[in-house]
């Protein structure tokens, strides 16, 4: 395994639209295996390809107990809202606020391309859109109604303690 370097706003591969993957290799697995050490020591919730330079549709998501291997993903359904805070390890320092579904259903296919369904909820429903969406070159931030400022972003954490 390996780290790999983190692609940061302004380079064209992250607004690129990543291909399928068509062969469950070593080589996918390679690459699996790096994104999840990348996401785990850079503290991630979850990390596209295209965020290290692999245009290919494969995402890795830490649902707390285990990273979920995601490839070739599709939303199935969604059902109810959440408003909050997200960041991206592409845009290092910044965060947002951004409206989100709060359940969140796709397929995929795991490392050996069988498909399996997930369903996220909170913070997984919220990695799941923000992760795939990367799959497409759409960073968060046009998602989101309003990038916050340092003194907006510790404003938001006091209000969230109170
Ligand atoms: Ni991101």
């Amino acid at each position: 395994m390996a780290l790999r370097t983190i692609l940061t706003e302004g380079e064209d591969t992250l607004y690129r639209k990543s291909r399928e993957v068509v062969k469950f290799d070593d080589r996918l697995h390679e690459l699996l295996d790096d994104m999840a050490e990348t996401m785990n020591q850079a503290n991630g919730v979850g990390l596209a390809a295209p965020q290290v330079g692999i245009l290919r549709r494969v995402v890795v998501v830490h649902t707390g107990e285990e990273v979920l291997e995601i490839i070739n993903p599709e939303i199935l359904e969604t059902s109810g809202e959440q408003d909050g805070l997200e960041g991206c390890l592409s845009i290092p320092g910044r965060y947002g606020l951004v409206k989100r579904p709060m359940k969140v259903k796709i397929r995929a296919q795991d490392r050996n391309g069988e498909w399996y369904e997930a369903e996220g909820e909170g913070l997984i429903a919220r990695a799941f859109c923000h992760e795939i969406e990367h799959l497409d070159g759409i960073l968060y931030n046009k998602r989101a109604y309003k990038m916050l400022t340092q003194q907006e972003l510790e404003e938001y954490y006091e209000e969230e303690d109170e």
